[in-house]
């Protein structure tokens, strides 16, 4: 937990964040996490993964625009990346975060460009999901979901299995039918807020599945249970054997370039797996909130930078 934080303290660092972003991309370590700056290259990998019988979820990387300009340019880049995986038979389909889409400015502007996306996804059969961030943007976050979900039926949103409210929030989104991405959430908050303790988080994680599989056999959710953690996909499989739950019924979801054995494993079990591929300039936030998930991925940044810089001695 303290080295958690002080990498959560690092990330609000403009110096340290400024130094990982000049040297991420080109020392090669960002690459393991996050699939290019440019939608070209996110296509090239989603197509690798396509081939591979995965699905994807496209992701451009940044949050928290501060003007409406920004908020409409993610709006346009979305609509068509879309339209690009849509002409390149990738299956899948993006995921938008509500700062990208100018919440901090405005709930009614980042409302419609949401809408706006999902409507285009949904003239060409496709679907889209949301990002949580952090608890307060929820109550809005819900209210843009819902209404987005009603007009166009085609969206999904992430849910945090750290957080008090979630059962009920789920209770409440089932009358839409809608996706739900399960994940333990990745944001600090207090404890008024969220669960603190890991073993409550996977405790509250593992019911939370249950009662988005359970829903599953009613028909209510299209469960996406979303975790690198092989207790909690152990669960999964388990209540999907249960509950005898249709392959077609569910999903796993892994972020790309985590635990990629667990990944195969998954997969070649015949389950649905679809990889979160993020990409994009702005992914140093992103990029530190992975590094603070596993203290671990700091030696493999230290050990890129040692390995390239010795090589760019040697060369
Ligand atoms: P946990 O953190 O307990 O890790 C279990 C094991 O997984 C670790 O022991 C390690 O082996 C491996 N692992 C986990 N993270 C790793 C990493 N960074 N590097 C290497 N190995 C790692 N959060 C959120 O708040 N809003 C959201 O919208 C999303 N969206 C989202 C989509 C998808 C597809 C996934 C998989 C996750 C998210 N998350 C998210 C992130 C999520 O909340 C959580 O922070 C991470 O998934 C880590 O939690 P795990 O469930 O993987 O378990």
């Amino acid at each position: 937990m303290i080295i958690r934080n002080f990498i959560f303290w690092l990330s609000t660092k403009r110096s340290v964040t400024n130094s990982i972003a000049r040297r991420g991309m080109q020392y090669g370590f960002a690459r393991r996490f996050v699939a290019g700056e440019t939608l070209g290259e996110a296509l090239t990998a989603s197509a690798e993964l396509c081939a591979q019988g995965r699905h994807v979820s496209l992701n451009h990387l940044g949050e928290n625009v501060s003007t409406e300009a920004a908020a409409r340019e993610v709006c346009a880049s979305y609509i068509q990346m879309t339209e690009e995986m849509h002409a390149k038979n990738l299956a899948g389909n993006i995921s938008i975060k509500p700062t990208q889409l100018g919440l901090d400015l405005s709930t009614d502007l980042c409302q419609s460009l949401a809408r706006d996306i999902a409507r285009r996804a949904a003239a060409l059969g496709r679907t889209i999901e949301m990002d949580m961030e952090a608890s307060a943007y929820i109550d809005a976050t819900l209210d843009i979901f819902e209404s987005v979900q009603r007009e166009s039926g085609n969206a999904g949103l992430a849910v945090q299995a750290y957080l008090h409210r979630t059962a009920n929030d789920l209770q409440r989104l089932a009358p839409l039918k809608p996706k739900i991405r399960l994940v333990k959430g990745a944001y600090r908050e207090p404890k008024s807020i969220a669960l603190q303790k890991k073993s409550d988080v996977d405790a509250n994680y593992k019911r939370l599945t249950t009662q988005l599989l359970e829903g599953a056999v009613q028909g209510f959710f299209f469960p996406a249970i979303a975790s690198h953690d092989p207790m909690m996909v152990a669960h999964g499989k388990a209540e999907v054997g249960r509950l005898k739950l249709a392959q077609n019924k569910y999903e796993f979801q892994m972020i790309y370039g985590i635990r990629r054995d667990l990944q195969q494993e998954v997969h070649a079990a015949g389950h649905t797996l679809q990889v979160y591929v993020p990409f994009g300039t702005d992914w140093c936030p992103y990029f530190m909130r992975r590094l603070s998930e596993r203290p671990a991925n700091c030696w493999f940044v230290l050990r890129s930078l040692v390995a390239e810089s010795g090589s760019r001695r040697a060369a």
